[in-house]
This record gives structure tokens, sequence and C-alpha cells, in this order.
């Protein structure tokens, strides 16, 4: 599993399963070969996320044939289930690969949260892929235990709306010119960043070892952002780009002063 939040977390843990993480490569894709160490006989599912909260970036196709090749060589049946409810929001023409026609027990998991903006509403689908085996036995689990623990029920508004305009997505041209902007800024800054390819985060390494405390220098100067601890992969923070253009250009002042304080240059 990858950068994965404390929510998930607590959905697995609050139903007797454990979130393992198995720590990136250095731009942010998944490391399949320590991804296949940690898989144990105990090992149900593995998740992914991509185009990824919080890093932006895009898995590419042969991340997911090396899962495929993993996965055929576990003791027992494993479902991969991808995360996707960035895939509308790419940007540089990059498309996202698509995962059940490359990984046989794929589960894929998405929302209108983001390609119709409305988050929120919690309304999304799951689908199962038909060359997986247990693919009508899992459906039927899924619809029970969604009736079942209720927490999250589509409302019945946005099950007419989806269905009249579930294929629109919203223009992404803001958010790439405030990536652009954003990337841009931090880099000339100094700071170490991969470039996000989609959805509207950015992820930065932070100029010193505890996020958390980076955090903080930076709410300081009036700038307020996530530690990566929060996602699994800490010495980061999440940037949010769900703000106007001119929040991103009166931002970077405040991260420039917070980067030359964390490496003591005042
Ligand atoms: C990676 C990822 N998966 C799933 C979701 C959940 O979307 P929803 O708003 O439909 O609950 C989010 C929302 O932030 C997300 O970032």
């Amino acid at each position: 599993m990858h950068l994965t939040c404390t929510l998930t977390c607590f959905y697995a843990e609050n139903h007797g399963g454990r979130l393992v993480v198995v720590p990136p490569r250095a731009d942010l894709t998944p490391d399949v070969a320590q991804l296949e160490a940690a898989i144990t006989p105990r090992t149900r599912a593995i998740l992914l996320n991509s185009p990824n909260n919080p890093s932006g970036v895009i898995y590419p196709a042969s991340t997911f044939v090396e899962i495929e090749a993993a996965l055929s060589r576990a003791m027992r049946p494993i479902v991969l289930i991808s995360d996707e409810p960035y895939r509308a929001l790419v940007f540089d023409d990059v498309v996202p690969p698509e995962v059940p026609p490359l990984v046989t027990r794929s589960i894929v998991a998405t929302s209108w949260s983001k390609s119709l903006a409305i988050p929120g509403e919690r309304i999304g689908y799951l689908a199962f892929s038909p060359r997986m085996p247990e693919a009508a036995e899992l459906f039927e689990a899924c619809t029970f235990t969604s009736r079942v623990l209720g927490f999250v029920n589509a409302p019945a508004l946005w099950q007419w709306v989806v269905a009249e305009v579930g294929d629109q997505v919203i223009d992404v041209a803001p958010y790439r010119e405030k990536r652009d902007l954003m990337y841009e800024g931090l880099t000339r800054i100094g700071y170490q960043c991969v470039k996000p390819q989609g959805a509207f985060y950015v992820f930065p390494r932070t100029p010193i070892d505890d996020d958390v405390a980076f955090v903080r220098l930076l709410a300081e100067e009036g700038v307020l952002t996530v530690p990566g601890s929060g996602f699994g992969a800490p010495g980061h923070i999440r940037i949010s780009l769900t703000v106007e253009r001119d929040t991103v250009v009166r931002a970077l002042p405040g991260f420039e002063r917070a980067f030359r304080k964390a490496r003591g240059e005042r």
C-alpha cells in the first residue's frame, strides 16, 4: 500500500484490518519490490491511489504490470483496490493507465467529488473487474456492507444529477495554472518537489525532517498546510490548490520565509 491517509486507517482498523504503509520510491511512485516483500499470508488487499493524493503523481502502467506479477506469486488471492477519484483531473496530456486490463483481481473505487467539484456529497461507485473469479461474491459483500454500515449513502438528489452529467469534468485549466505557479515558486525558493501531473495538491519535501514542526513554522507565516506524516510520508507537506490563484501568489513569500528560517538563514 502506498501513501495512505489517516482516515483510511480508521476505516480498516474499525473493522479489524491492519494497514501497512509501504514507503514509495524517491519519485513517489510505488516500490513494487518493497510492496511484494510486505505481503504476508494475512494480506487481503493492496490499496493504491493514482492520480495520488497527496503527491499528484500518476503511476505508470509498468507499476500495475509489476503488481500483477507480484500478485500471481502470492500464496492466496489478493485484490488490488485502485482508488481513482482524480482520474479526470490530469495535466500535460498524461493519461492514467486503465487498471482492470492490467490487474486481474482489481476493483476500481471512484467518486464524483473531484471531477464535478462536489466534495462532501459522497457519491461514487466501485467497479469489479469481471476477470476476477470472486467478482460476483465481492459485489454482493460490498452491497451488503454499505447497507449495514450505513455511514456513506449516496444522496438521492445527487444520484439524479450524476445520471445526467456524470461524464462531465470541471475545467482543469485553473488547477494547472495554480500547479505551475506553486511548483515553480517552490522550486525557485529551493524546495525539492516532484511535479504533480494530476489532482490538486503539491507535495514538497520539508527543509527539516520534522514535518509537523515545519507546518507550525508555515502557520506562523500565515500559510496552512498538512504534514506528510498524516499520509504515511513524513518529511513532506501537502499543499492544496483548492484556493484562489491570488492565495497561491500571496502564500509564496511565506513559504520562502519559513524555508529560510528552518535552515537558519534569516
Ligand atoms: C484519494 C482519495 N480517495 C477517496 C476520496 C473520497 O472521496 P469522497 O469525497 O467521495 O468521499 C478522496 C477525497 O478527498 C481522496 O482524496
